[in-house]
């Protein structure tokens, strides 16, 4: 009775996976009144704190203090640029914290051309943060776009860099468009150089505009981007929320897709609408480029920016995410190829469990 009592559980555990839910319930008003973009939250001892794009007065990045995940204060701006530059915009930032040192990931470009990916550091987690580097962590001479730095540490402490990138070819089936690819980190302030797909673009959802002339390619196409990365670890997998969309109209929208190993490959599955957050008349405009935090309350939290009635402004909100038990070869998502590797690499993880299931019932049997 008891080994199979033991086989049942192992089986059950075995069977499923958890998924991220659909944002239920968005707040009226956003957690801050003023522009704050691509809101990255993040804690450290104990307080939270939230940075972004936006600027005043050739100060960057405006940042949010609080004590609860609820309640934010305005702090101020944290970065200070370099001077003998010609880029005029930075986008994106996100802190990681290594070793008492804070690096603050973000790309500088001139307009939305030429975004390579650079940063800068602090003793402080509320800066200042200088660029002193040298060098840009992308090279711009052989990748002219590059943005939305995203650090991950990994569980064997490694650490990895998510960004988007631009792609012109249509391999494996894949849309012209932005995309999202990892590297390793070998140090905090240098890559790899040795970059892999994370996901690129495969929905009509995720067009970003029809016939888009870029003048920096010398073509016109229909454009799809994926931005945003953030990649969030739940149950032992990883997951890589990302927005989809335009973020300047209500095509935007936050999807995920999800791994066992944070090099990939990833499984996204969405199908015609963004499956965590997408616009809804009357209620929310463009809700994307999140991240996510554990609360006090130990409840994960997902943190975006959203148009403005007048489409003038992105300020944050914040809502919880709630995460569902699934069983996946009876879920409706199972018809891709992809999805079909995990279920093969489940498969032969669950035919060693049953074999150390069956071993260890029959010792259990014996000593009995
Ligand atoms: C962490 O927070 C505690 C209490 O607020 C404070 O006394 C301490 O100096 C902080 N440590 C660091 C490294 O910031
Ligand atoms: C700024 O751009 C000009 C012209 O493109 C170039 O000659 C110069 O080296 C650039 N300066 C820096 C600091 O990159
Ligand atoms: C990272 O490695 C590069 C090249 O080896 C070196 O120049 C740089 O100082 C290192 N950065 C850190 C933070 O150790
Ligand atoms: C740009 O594309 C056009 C049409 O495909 C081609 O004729 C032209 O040579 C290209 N120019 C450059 C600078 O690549």
């Amino acid at each position: 009775m008891f080994p199979y009592l033991f086989l049942l559980i192992s089986l059950t555990f075995i069977n499923s996976m958890m998924v991220p839910l659909p944002v239920s319930n968005y707040p009226k008003t956003p957690v801050y009144n003023g522009h704050l973009a691509d809101p990255f939250a993040w804690e450290y001892n104990g307080s939270y704190y939230m940075i972004g794009t936006g600027s005043d007065q050739g100060q960057f990045f405006p940042t949010l203090i609080s004590n609860d995940a609820e309640h934010w204060q305005f702090y101020g701006y944290v970065m200070i640029p370099r001077t003998n530059t010609n880029l005029t915009d930075y986008w994106a930032p996100e802190v990681a914290v290594h070793e008492n040192l804070f690096y603050l990931y973000y790309s500088g470009g001139i307009g939305d051309k030429l975004h390579r990916l650079r940063v800068a550091t602090s003793t402080n987690p509320l800066g200042p943060y200088r660029d002193d580097g040298a060098q840009d962590l992308t090279d711009i001479t052989k990748l002219q776009f590059a943005i939305d730095p995203h650090a991950f540490r990994d569980v064997d402490g490694k650490w990895y860099l998510f960004y988007s990138r631009d792609f012109l070819d249509t391999n494996d089936g894949y849309r012209v468009g932005t995309g999202i690819v990892i590297d390793i980190l070998e140090n905090m302030t240098k890559l790899g150089g040795n970059e892999r797909v994370v996901l690129r673009a495969k929905h009509d959802w995720q067009r970003f505009a029809k016939d888009r002339y870029m003048p920096q390619y010398n073509g016109t196409w229909d454009w799809y981007t994926l931005e945003g990365a953030a990649t969030w670890m739940q149950d032992g997998r990883y997951y890589c929320f990302y927005s989809g969309g335009r973020w300047e109209d209500e095509t935007y929208g936050v999807d995920y897709g999800v791994s066992s190993n944070v090099l990939g490959p990833y499984v996204e599955d969405s199908d015609t609408q963004a499956r965590i957050t997408h616009s809804i008349n009357g209620i929310i405009i463009g809700p994307g480029h999140n991240s996510i935090i554990l609360g006090p309350d130990q409840y994960t939290r997902i943190v975006y920016h959203a148009l403005n009635n007048d489409r003038t402004m992105r300020s944050p909100y914040i809502s919880q995410l709630d995460w569902s038990q699934v069983s996946p070869s009876s879920s409706p998502t199972t018809t891709t190829s992809s999805v079909n590797d995990l279920h093969h690499e489940q498969g032969l993880i669950r035919i060693v469990i049953y074999f150390l299931v069956y071993m260890f019932s029959y010792s259990w049997f014996f000593i009995m």
